[in-house]
């Protein structure tokens, strides 16, 4: 008999550029968003799959089982099973480690669930002599966390339908190709201001715009950048990103500002922060922010002043983050085959 070989693959998280903020039907998106993929910030999953007709799931997290993932993974496997419906007879051994502490405030499930599905979609393929569909691992992570099936590539990745960009799908994230060399080098340095766990799911705040009263309008706001975006990144205009970046993260913080219940997740030190990049940026210097649901800064910035810019991080800006803390990330490549 053929030794049974685990499938293992590495995926990057991402950060988004215009926000993903509400949903409807099963994980579709209200509007496109765009993000590039992270360098350094990854998640490693190993999936054994036994074809036991048993479909027991034992999950290890950094070699330990951590039974609070476990709802959301057997959500998971109910979503796909209309994608896998081979998947029910197998059970399946998980073990995942990310490249970032847990408690760094930066959120696993894109890269976690990117990881997941294309060991999932690679093992399908192996299995019937196919060629590994990226497509079908983008609406898999989807369905496990809307903003992971843009973590599937690397660069730039756009997911929802739009009409400036073909094709383009609600259903899973695809690449974009016309990008700038200068902003494939952009930097990504994330000041970590508050190192505790969520405030907000980011299941619950999707929900807060359902009935949002400014929900039509910012969908809108978030097309129309959408389509803006584009043309940026095409041109590699920094400043122009910049405008329409920071827009996107504080629109995001207003929805949730403005919901019933409302959020608040800035801290005052988040703030101090946004504030210095603006006075920065108006005296020339091309350095941005964006933030995702969390009180986290991440500042982008071209390569070419990433000296310049971790000069002012180190005299300026650390004493905002908890315990001094920052990661330094980039633009990334996209996942990698760990099998080979
Ligand atoms: C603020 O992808 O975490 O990061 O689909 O419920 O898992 P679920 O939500 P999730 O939402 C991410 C929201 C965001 C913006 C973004 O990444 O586009």
């Amino acid at each position: 008999m053929n030794e049974i070989k685990p499938e293992k693959w590495r995926a990057p998280s991402n950060i988004a550029l215009v926000k993903y903020w509400g949903k409807h039907g099963v994980q579709l998106p209200m509007n496109p968003s765009i993000s590039f993929t992270l360098d350094k910030a990854y998640t490693e999953t190993e999936v054994l799959f036994l074809p036991d007709g048993e479909r027991n799931i034992d999950f290890l997290f950094e070699g330990k089982e951590k039974h609070g993932f476990l709802p959301k993974l057997q959500q998971f496997l109910v979503r796909i099973e209309p994608y896998c419906p081979w998947l029910s007879r197998y059970s399946l051994e998980i073990s995942t480690s990310n490249s970032f502490p847990h408690s760094s405030g930066i959120a696993s499930s894109a890269s976690g669930m990117a990881a997941l599905s294309l060991c999932i979609t690679a093992f399908e393929a192996k299995m019937e002599g196919t060629l590994h569909d990226l497509n079908k691992a983008s609406t898999l992570a989807r369905l496990g966390s809307g903003s992971a099936c843009r973590s599937l590539r690397g660069g730039f990745n756009l997911w929802g339908a739009c009409p400036d960009v073909s094709p383009s799908s609600d259903e899973y994230a695809v690449n974009l190709a016309q990008v700038h060399p200068d902003f494939l080098e952009l930097q990504d340095t994330i000041l970590l201001v508050d190192k505790g766990e969520k405030k907000v799911s980011s299941s619950l705040g999707h929900k807060l715009m359902d009935g949002h009263p400014y929900a039509g309008q910012r969908f809108l706001q978030a097309k129309s950048n959408t389509s803006n975006l584009l043309k940026i990144l095409k041109m590699g205009d920094f400043m122009a990103l910049a405008e329409l970046m920071e827009q996107e993260a504080l629109a995001l913080h207003a929805m949730m500002m403005t919901s019933s219940p409302h959020f608040m997740l800035f801290m005052p030190s988040s703030i101090a922060i946004i504030r210095r990049v603006m006075e920065l940026r108006a005296e020339g210097l091309h350095i941005s922010f964006t933030v995702d649901a969390g009180a986290n800064i991440h500042l982008i910035y071209p390569k070419v002043f990433s000296t310049e810019i971790m000069e002012i991080v180190q005299h300026e800006l650390l004493v905002y983050c908890h315990a001094g803390a920052y990661l330094c990330d980039r633009v990334g490549q996209g996942p990698i085959d760990l099998n080979t």
